[in-house]
């Protein structure tokens, strides 16, 4: 398909070939308070900088769902997360300390998250669809000290068996087992709106700790720092071409990184109105959200596009979306397909963005002002030198299919994997270049297109799973002997869950068995980690050393060469 040219207009992005060449990441410092005091505080620089600057009764929130509506003001969410952290402050939490939030979108959410980060310590988001084991592991892990979540979440936590978890916030009405246990609302309430609740920090102490998966062992927690603001605010404004008047809606959990670095960050940072909506996916209800709100700039993800693109038509047409002037995409491949559609269907360009947990910010994006090639991520952002390295870490020229690599340094990059330096070390293989695990090519004009991933974590509707964890909890299933787990390619989520496995003796794979089992890994781990396939194999394959090889597995699926079997177990 042709190039799609940019829209008339004033963008935040005007000249990026020149911008290119001539921006460094010290130009965007002096917007930020640390550039007169040396501290900082992303929490401050995201609400009390625009209420101290005349802003504050302009709204930084608009919160709706089924049953609530709701507007906050900049100088409201001041308060409310300087209260929030006061709370924290009183019942123990230092800085550094790692407190989590595992709750449904709601403000208070967003007011805890904030209220853990202007206290100092460290936020630790979880998404609401956990269930008991994954929270364990990433509470167990992170060595977390307290958790703000809801009376009905509360039975996921295995709180008696995490000695480090010493107070558990409840939001919601709810009996108080013993003294570990506060309410969020009390404490809020007998916690000043004003006075010091703002820790000082260092640029590069902690903010947030996010938990992905990779291919291999348990989730990681990406360590963020608060020097990451950097590039939350300038992506916003040049990619998200946020202005002061945009209403702007990120569809994505803060349990995700998209949903903090631009459900949170971004659009504050840049002062703008941020909509969040609660509940579940509908079209009527995401249609409806951009007319009640007067949404402008919307942030969302291929799988929920191609889910909109086959609702039926009225959804559509019963909608006024026409506020609308700049549409994104992260976290997936957007097929050109999707993009041709939105132009018809919403007259805009959708515009894909590229980035990672890791990478705490957007690197490589299609920006409003320039043309855009369907199927293609995009260019990297001014600041970043975006690479395509073959085997032995050089770089490769246009066409070429490698090892999408960026020259490390930049303002958001992770710090670090939580306790786990080995992990760490791992994306820095070649010396100066922190490598993504995603293969790409780069065309002679500088575009890159996004080819797979070269390691078996796998993507669903923009999800990222890893196959370690899944296969874990099968093989704690007493009929699974061993199991391999892939994704396999689906029109609508990129890729579904495919497991495959053996049996221990006495049992017969059957559909209640095998119902049995999605079951047990939903009720275990969480929804979006259930195989929707599970096919029985008498062996699978395995190489000499016991490793079962998923890359069999997966040519076995798409009816592929299996390529080198030399290192496969007889
Ligand atoms: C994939 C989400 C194709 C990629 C912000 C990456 C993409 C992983 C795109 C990171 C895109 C993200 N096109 N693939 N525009 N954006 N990915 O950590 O494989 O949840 O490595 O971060 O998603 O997923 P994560």
């Amino acid at each position: 398909m042709d190039k799609l040219m940019p829209s008339a207009g004033d963008h935040q992005l005007q000249n990026y070939e020149q911008m290119r060449d001539s921006f460094t990441w010290s130009d965007v410092e002096p917007v930020f308070s640390w550039y007169k005091s040396g501290k900082v505080n992303a929490a401050y620089e995201c609400i009390d900088r625009h209420a101290a600057d005349g802003k504050g009764d302009q709204t930084a929130l608009l919160y709706s769902d089924k049953n609530r509506n709701e507007s906050h003001t900049f100088e409201e969410l001041r308060k409310s997360t300087n209260q929030a952290a006061h709370m924290f402050k009183k019942i123990g939490i230092q800085k550094g300390d790692r407190v989590f939030v595992f709750m449904p979108r709601s403000p208070e959410l967003y007011i805890a998250l904030l209220g853990i980060i202007k206290a100092g310590a460290v936020a630790g988001p979880l998404f609401e669809a956990f269930m008991k084991e994954a929270v364990r592991a990433r509470l167990e892990d992170s060595e977390a000290v307290s958790i703000v979540t809801t009376p009905e979440l509360l039975e996921r936590i295995p709180y008696d068996e995490l000695p480090d978890l010493k107070k558990i916030v409840l939001v919601g009405e709810s009996e108080y087992p013993d003294k570990r246990f506060y309410s969020f609302y009390d404490e809020m309430k007998a916690s000043p709106t004003d006075g010091n609740a703002i820790e000082w920090m260092d640029r590069e102490d902690g903010m947030i700790l996010h938990y992905t998966s990779g291919s291999t062992g348990k989730p990681k927690g990406v360590y963020h720092v608060h020097n990451a603001m950097i590039q939350h605010y300038q992506t916003a404004k040049w990619v998200l071409d946020l202005k002061e008047d945009d209403i702007y809606w990120c569809t994505a959990d803060p349990g995700w990184v998209t949903g903090t670095s631009y459900g949170i960050f971004g659009p504050w940072l840049n002062g703008v109105t941020n909509v969040v909506r609660g509940g579940r996916f509908s079209p009527e209800d995401w249609y409806g959200t951009i007319e009640q709100h007067g949404v402008t700039v919307w942030y969302s993800a291929p799988t929920a596009f191609r889910m909109l693109m086959s609702a039926p038509k009225h959804a559509l047409e019963n909608a006024d979306i026409s506020s609308l002037r700049h549409v994104l995409s992260v976290g997936e491949p957007l097929n050109p397909e999707v993009v041709r559609w939105g132009m018809e269907a919403y007259g805009h360009r959708i515009h894909d963005t590229w980035w990672m947990t890791e990478t705490g910010a957007m690197l490589i994006c299609n920006y409003p002002s320039e043309p855009i090639k369907p199927g293609s991520m995009g260019k990297p952002i001014p600041g970043i030198k975006a690479a395509i390295l073959d085997n032995q870490g050089n770089e490769m020229p246009p066409h070429e299919m490698g090892h999408l690599a960026i020259k490390s340094g930049w303002p958001s990059q992770m710090r670090s994997i939580w306790k786990n330096e080995a992990k760490f070390k791992d994306y820095f293989y070649f010396k100066g270049w922190y490598v993504s695990g995603d293969t790409a090519y780069r065309d002679e004009e500088g575009y890159f297109w996004f080819q797979g991933r070269n390691d078996d974590v796998i993507n669903t509707a923009g999800e990222r799973v890893g196959p370690f964890e899944i296969e874990s909890k099968l093989v704690e299933h007493p009929a699974v002997a061993e199991a391999g787990v892939i994704g396999k390619p689906d029109e609508l989520r990129g890729e579904i869950i495919k497991a495959f496995i053996s049996l221990n003796d006495g049992y017969t794979f059957t559909d209640e068995l095998k119902t049995e089992i999605q079951t047990f890994i939903k009720s275990e781990l969480s929804a979006h980690a259930v195989p929707r396939e599970i096919e029985f194999k008498k062996q699978l394959p395995k190489t000499r050393s016991g490793k079962i090889m998923r890359r069999v597995l997966k040519a076995w699926e798409l009816d592929e060469p299996a390529g080198d079997l030399s290192t496969m177990d007889d």
